[in-house]
């Protein structure tokens, strides 16, 4: 059974019980502050569920587009997607637990066919100090339900400690049977709804071995312990709870809301427990197969190659026909990431160029009955995804050269070097870290956010990008040399051109390096001359100041350094660094930095450039000392 057949099914299955089918709402919510994407069915359905009447009555089904951004990095095994349907019925204060569970059983077992041999119960314990009792009557329920088809259903507590004893129906704590928006109660804000849950799980069979193979071999096997055995397919909310200043009280109305993993209760149909082989998914892997040289299930690498590209493909897809292009902030940077991910586990398995726009192709004819929208926005999905890929190629061709020769310098990749990546050459910092993993080693994420924030305050105090994280400290050595990096630049426009732009800088207090755009490498006679020229200005003994100037003066009077997209948006007053005769009015050099730099040039002593080579495609480096 395909999932929209499954989809098809479930809607009619509720319409026939009295419920108003509504379309899907967007991934991005609309009256919803507290996330960025709709995650689950609940998001757009909250005011109804905090009484506000729905105009569609008190009865409600639907299948809605979730999109979990949190789960980005877990895509790669058998169950996680970032994108899915879950299907939802909702008693707005109308019908409760003992319509809801016989139906929801009738759907399951009659009408998708589940064995109810392989369906397992959850409830909640109760928990005194929240005031809120065992679900008991949900049990109740449970057992009548199957005692209709001749199943003594168990009930058993403490199966977390103590393993499954024959048991069908378990209790858990707040941690696994309670929902809200914001997971625990402890975290629900006031004026939250919540409540206890009853969860169905599908049984995929202890032959699968997977817990005594798996990390799990030591503990009991219980429904919710993860080794891969049990799948939870569905979930009851029973929503009767709104969190006030005093604890937990009755909403006005007791709700209901049921959600299920579409996917999942496919994948229970089919009993895979990979959603990667569900029909839906065939067009999408075939069209990975054919532009690859990998196969589905070759190896468990790229087998998680082909699921993450499967899966953040199909979530591009959707999340662009709901208007979020791929963009540096908010959702976009999400779409942005999804793609870039693909494309970077895409490289892994050699695939052709363009593959990602293909690939949409092949989920908007998936999906397009369900969500016309998709046929829609069809030039717009491929248009985007063509754009991206090809963007983040160059950017991805660039980086991992520079990552590698990071590493075969030094052996490691530092929170530092990181930040280069990042913001010399637009590397993401999870791709860094990616890799950095791949070669056993943790990228330190204190360091670069150390840097990054540094980067941001600097440059909110108008000084120049290069310095971020350019110098080490501030130390006499390292001062020494942040001005002769300025004295560096501006030989360098000097000798080879006004295209020389700083890419870099790295200041310790043993060396300067210096990055800038140059296309050759320079000769003998060019580094000669850059040599000479500065040795020269440093014994003219020139004073070095700075002054305060806005972003028109500071370019009318010729600063160099500026980075106009970031600091046109700013506004204010800069600082730029002056090397020169400051009575005459005659500079040397003029470039917006931060600081600190030395008074006089006389103090730096004797600049020697030690090596010149390439760091990137039209990217040169220069190594230099003060001796
Ligand atoms: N809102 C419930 C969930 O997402 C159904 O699990």
């Amino acid at each position: 059974m395909t999932i929209h057949e499954i989809r098809d099914k479930y809607l009619a299955f509720f319409e026939s019980k009295g419920h108003s089918i509504v379309a899907s709402s967007s991934l991005i919510p609309t009256n919803d502050p507290t996330t960025l994407f709709t995650g689950s069915g609940m998001q757009p359905m909250v005011p109804f569920l905090l009484g506000e009447p729905h105009p569609e009555g008190k009865r409600i089904t639907d299948s809605q587009k979730c999109f979990r951004a949190q789960d980005i990095e877990e895509v790669g095994d058998n169950r996680h997607t970032t994108f899915f349907e879950m299907l939802g019925n909702w008693s707005l204060g109308d019908y409760f637990k003992k319509e809801q569970i016989p139906w929801i059983f009738e759907f399951l077992t009659k009408e998708i066919g589940l064995d109810p041999k392989n369906l397992y119960i959850t409830v909640f314990r109760g928990n005194h100090e929240l005031g809120i009792d065992r679900d008991v009557e949900s049990v109740e329920l449970w057992k009548s339900v199957y005692k209709s088809v001749g199943i003594d259903a168990k009930d058993l507590d403490f199966s977390e400690r103590d393993g499954m004893q024959d048991g069908r129906i378990f209790y858990y704590d707040e941690t696994k049977n309670w929902w809200s928006r914001h997971g625990l109660p402890a975290n629900m804000p006031v004026g939250e709804p919540g409540g206890p849950d009853s969860e169905m799980f599908w049984d995929f069979g202890k032959e699968l071995g997977l817990h005594e193979r798996s990390v799990f071999k030591n503990n009991p096997c219980h429904v919710n312990c993860d080794c891969g055995r049990f799948l939870e397919i569905a979930n009851n909310v029973f929503m009767e709870y709104i969190k006030t200043e005093d604890g937990f009280k009755p909403l006005p109305n007791k709700n209901v809301d049921f959600g299920g993993g579409l996917s999942r209760i496919a994948a229970a149909a089919q009993n895979d427990p990979d959603l990667f082989n569900l029909p839906s998914f065939k067009g999408v892997k075939e069209r990975v197969q054919a532009s690859s040289n990998g196969t589905y299930g070759e190896s468990e690498e790229l087998t998680a190659s082909f699921r993450v590209i499967m899966d953040h493909l199909c979530a591009a897809t959707f999340l662009i026909a709901d208007g979020v292009v791929p963009s540096n902030k908010d959702q976009g940077y999400f779409t942005r990431r999804l793609i870039r991910r693909a494309i970077r586990f895409g490289r892994r398995l050699n695939m052709e160029q363009g593959f990602s726009s293909e690939i949409a192709s092949v989920v908007i004819d998936e999906f397009k009955s369900a969500y016309p929208s998709l046929e829609e926005s069809r030039d717009q999905i491929i248009n985007e995804l063509s754009q991206e890929e090809e963007k983040f190629s160059k950017t991805l061709q660039k980086g991992e050269r520079e990552f590698e020769k990071m590493f075969s310098n030094s052996g490691a990749i530092t929170g530092n070097d990181a930040f280069i990546l990042y913001s010399t050459y637009g590397f993401p910092l999870e791709l860094t870290e990616e890799m950095a993993k791949e070669k056993g080693q943790d990228v330190d994420r204190e360091v670069f956010t150390k840097e990054f924030e540094q980067h941001q305050e600097l440059s909110r105090a108008g000084s120049s990008q290069k310095f971020t994280g350019g110098l080490a400290d501030h130390s006499e050595e390292t001062v020494r040399l942040h001005t002769t990096t300025h004295m560096l630049h501006q030989a360098l426009k000097t000798v080879l051109g006004d295209h020389v732009v700083q890419r870099g800088s790295n200041i310790t207090p043993k060396r300067l390096r210096f990055d800038f755009t140059h296309k050759e490498k320079m000769t003998d006679e060019e580094r000669g001359e850059v040599e000479k020229i500065i040795n020269e200005q440093i014994q003219l003994g020139l004073s070095v100041h700075y002054e305060i100037l806005s972003l028109e003066e500071a370019k009318s009077r010729g600063a160099i350094g500026l980075f106009e997209d970031k600091y046109s948006e700013l506004g204010g007053e800069i600082k730029v660094y002056f090397i020169g005769d400051e009575v005459a009015g005659i500079y040397f050099s003029k470039e917006v930095c931060g600081g600190p730099h030395v008074e006089n040039t006389a103090s730096l002593g004797v600049f020697k450039l030690k090596k010149e080579t390439s760091v990137a495609a039209g990217i040169r480096r220069i190594k230099a000392v003060l001796e």
